[in-house]
């Protein structure tokens, strides 16, 4: 599947829609395309008990993995409470990006004003921890 940022963006709006955050009405979309090209999607998912909440991101790569992908080629966030935001991956969301990244991993965030921003990964997570060199 080939999918332009704007796709990718679309993709991750979509998915937005059904997070599921009472709690902090921040609805978080997240879609990945894999290295074999295949689309994963994910959201947030809250808890009364808010620590075992989901963000949209491993959402999103734990449905990647349990579909076969192993690699993130290019992931779309797009998040914010009544209007779109951007939203940045949080820590923990980019250290979990990370695992399955590579120098060429591309984050791409929607913008207030409906334009998108792509980051490397690098960019976001600078001398990340890696167990593997
Ligand atoms: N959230 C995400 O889904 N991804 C992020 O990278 C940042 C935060 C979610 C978690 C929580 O459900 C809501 O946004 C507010 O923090």
């Amino acid at each position: 599947m080939t999918c332009t940022d704007a796709n990718l963006i679309e993709h991750a709006a979509s998915v937005r829609e059904r997070a599921y955050a009472p709690y902090s009405n921040f609805k978080v979309g997240a879609a990945i395309i894999d290295d074999k090209g295949n689309l994963h999607i994910g959201c947030n998912v809250e808890n009364a008990a808010y620590p075992i909440g989901n963000c949209a991101e491993i959402s999103a790569i734990a449905s990647m993995i349990a579909s076969g992908g192993s690699e993130i080629r290019k992931i779309a966030v797009v998040g914010g409470g009544e209007t779109i935001e951007p939203c940045m991956p949080c820590g923990g969301c980019r250290q979990a990006i990370a695992e399955f990244s590579d120098d060429n991993t591309v984050v791409v965030i929607k913008n207030t004003d409906g334009s998108a921003s792509s980051l490397t990964l690098n960019e976001l997570l600078p001398h990340g921890f890696r167990l593997k060199s």
